[in-house]
C-alpha cells in the first residue's frame, strides 16, 4: 500500500518534470531552467517534509481554482496551507507592503545598511525559506545575513546565543535550546496545532520590552533581560557579553525587599 502510494507520487513528479520542460516552453519558467536543475529541485523536494506529507509540485505550482501553471508561486500558494505564518508575515515590516497592494519590500528602499548584493531581492516567503527543501536551520540565521548588513546583525556570531547553536549542531529545525535571530525577531508560539511562528518582525520591537516577556525570559531572569534589553551598546553587540546597565527600578525593588525583611527579623 505505502508502497505503491509512494510509486505513483514519483510518477506524478516525472509527469509534473515533463510538464514543466515540454509544455510551457514559452513561459520564462522553462527557458531558463536546465534539466539538472529541476532534477535538483526534484531531490531537494523528496527528501522534504513536504514530500513526506504529500504536498506535491502542484501543491504550490497549480492554482486550485483555475488550475492555471504558476512558475513562481507567492504567499498565495502557501496561505491555503500556512494562514498563521502568512498572516503573521504581512502585518510585519516584511510583508505589510505586499499587504497593502504595493510592490514587495526591497532592501533598496531600505534606511539600514544591506548587503549590496541583496540590492535586486524582493521580500517574499521564499526570500528566507528555500521553498523546496523547506529547512528551517538556514533560514534561521544564514538567509537573514543574505541581506542584513548593520553592526547588531552581523555581531550576532560572535555571541553566546550563536555559540549555543554551533554546539548543538544542525538539525532540519533549530533547537529549542538555541538563540537564533528568529528566536528574537520570530518567536515560535505554542498553540493547539503544535508550535507556529510568528512571522510579523515588527511584533516584539514595539515596544521595546515585549521581548522580554516573549522571549528572554524563557531562559534568563526578569532583571537580567530587562537589563540587557536597554543596554543600547549591548544590543549593538549582540549580547555578546553580560550586561552593564543596572535599571533603577530594580535597585529601587532590591533595597525595599532588604528593609521589609530587616523589619520582619526585628
Ligand atoms: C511548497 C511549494 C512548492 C513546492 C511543493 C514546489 N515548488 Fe517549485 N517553486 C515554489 C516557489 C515559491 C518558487 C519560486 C521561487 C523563487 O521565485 O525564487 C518555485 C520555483 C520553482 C522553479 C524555478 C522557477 C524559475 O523560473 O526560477 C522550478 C523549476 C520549480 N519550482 C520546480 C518544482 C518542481 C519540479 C517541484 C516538485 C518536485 C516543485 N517545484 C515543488 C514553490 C514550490
Ligand atoms: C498543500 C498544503 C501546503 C502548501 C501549499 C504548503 N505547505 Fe508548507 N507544509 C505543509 C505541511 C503538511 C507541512 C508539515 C509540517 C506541519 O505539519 O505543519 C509543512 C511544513 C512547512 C515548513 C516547516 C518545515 C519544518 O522543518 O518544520 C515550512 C517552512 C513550510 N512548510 C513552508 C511553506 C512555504 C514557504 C510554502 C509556499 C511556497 C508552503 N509551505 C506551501 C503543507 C503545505
Ligand atoms: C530579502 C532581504 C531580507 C531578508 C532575507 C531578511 N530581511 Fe529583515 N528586513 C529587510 C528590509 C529591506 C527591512 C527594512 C529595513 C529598513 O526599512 O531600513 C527589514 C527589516 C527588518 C527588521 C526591522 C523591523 C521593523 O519593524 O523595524 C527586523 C527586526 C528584521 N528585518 C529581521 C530579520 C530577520 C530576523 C531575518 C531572518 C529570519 C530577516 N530580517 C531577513 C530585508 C530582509
Ligand atoms: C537575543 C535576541 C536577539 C537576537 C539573537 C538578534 N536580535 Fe536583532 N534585535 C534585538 C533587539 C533587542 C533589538 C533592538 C530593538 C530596539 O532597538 O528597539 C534588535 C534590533 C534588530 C534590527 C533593527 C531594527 C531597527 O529598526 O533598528 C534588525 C534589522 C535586527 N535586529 C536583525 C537581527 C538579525 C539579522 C539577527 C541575527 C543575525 C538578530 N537581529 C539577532 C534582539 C535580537
Ligand atoms: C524573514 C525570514 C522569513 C520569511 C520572510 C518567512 N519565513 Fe517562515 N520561517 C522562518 C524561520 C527562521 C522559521 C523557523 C523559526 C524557528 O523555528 O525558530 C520559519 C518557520 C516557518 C514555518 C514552520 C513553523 C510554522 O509556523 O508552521 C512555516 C510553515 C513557514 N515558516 C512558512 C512561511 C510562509 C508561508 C512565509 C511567507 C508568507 C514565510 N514562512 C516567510 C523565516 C521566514
Ligand atoms: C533559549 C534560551 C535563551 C533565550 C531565549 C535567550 N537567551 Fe540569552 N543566553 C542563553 C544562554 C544559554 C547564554 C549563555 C550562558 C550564559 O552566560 O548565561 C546566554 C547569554 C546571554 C548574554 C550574555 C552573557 C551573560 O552572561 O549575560 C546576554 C546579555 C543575554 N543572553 C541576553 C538575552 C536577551 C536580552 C534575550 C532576549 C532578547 C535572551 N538572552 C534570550 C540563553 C537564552
Amino acid at each position: 500500500m505505502m508502497r505503491r502510494k509512494k510509486d505513483s507520487v514519483t510518477v506524478m513528479v516525472l509527469c509534473l518534470l515533463f510538464l514543466f520542460s515540454w509544455v510551457f516552453p514559452g513561459t520564462s519558467f522553462a527557458s531558463n531552467i536546465s534539466e539538472s536543475q529541476l532534477q535538483e529541485i526534484q531531490q531537494q523536494w523528496q527528501s522534504s517534509i513536504h514530500a513526506l506529507n504529500e504536498v506535491n509540485c502542484s501543491s504550490c505550482h497549480i492554482d486550485e481554482k483555475s488550475k492555471a501553471f504558476r512558475a513562481k508561486p507567492t504567499e498565495v500558494s502557501c496561505k491555503s496551507c500556512h494562514e498563521y505564518s502568512t498572516d503573521t508575515f504581512l502585518l510585519g515590516k516584511h510583508g505589510i507592503r505586499t499587504l497593502e497592494g504595493l510592490s514587495p519590500l526591497s532592501p533598496t528602499m531600505a534606511h539600514l545598511p544591506m548587503k549590496k548584493s541583496a540590492l535586486d531581492k524582493q521580500m517574499n516567503c521564499n526570500s528566507c525559506h528555500n521553498v523546496h527543501t523547506v529547512n528551517t536551520y538556514q533560514a534561521s540565521v544564514d538567509s537573514c545575513l543574505s541581506c542584513h548588513n548593520d553592526t547588531h546583525s552581523l555581531n550576532y556570531k560572535n555571541s553566546p546565543h550563536a555559540q549555543i547553536v554551533a554546539d548543538i549542531g544542525v538539525l532540519p529545525r533549530p533547537d529549542s535550546k538555541s538563540v537564533t535571530c528568529a528566536t528574537c525577531h520570530l518567536p515560535r508560539e505554542v498553540s493547539g496545532d503544535g508550535v507556529l511562528v510568528n512571522h510579523n518582525n515588527t511584533y516584539t520591537l514595539k515596544p521595546r520590552d515585549r521581548m522580554v516577556k516573549e522571549v528572554c525570559m524563557n531562559c534568563h531572569g526578569l532583571e537580567h533581560a530587562y537589563n540587557s534589553i536597554f543596554d543600547d551598546e549591548l544590543v549593538e553587540a549582540n549580547f555578546a557579553h553580560p550586561p552593564s546597565l543596572e535599571l533603577p527600578t530594580f535597585k529601587l525593588v532590591r533595597d525595599l525587599e532588604k528593609k521589609r525583611s530587616s523589619q520582619q527579623t526585628q
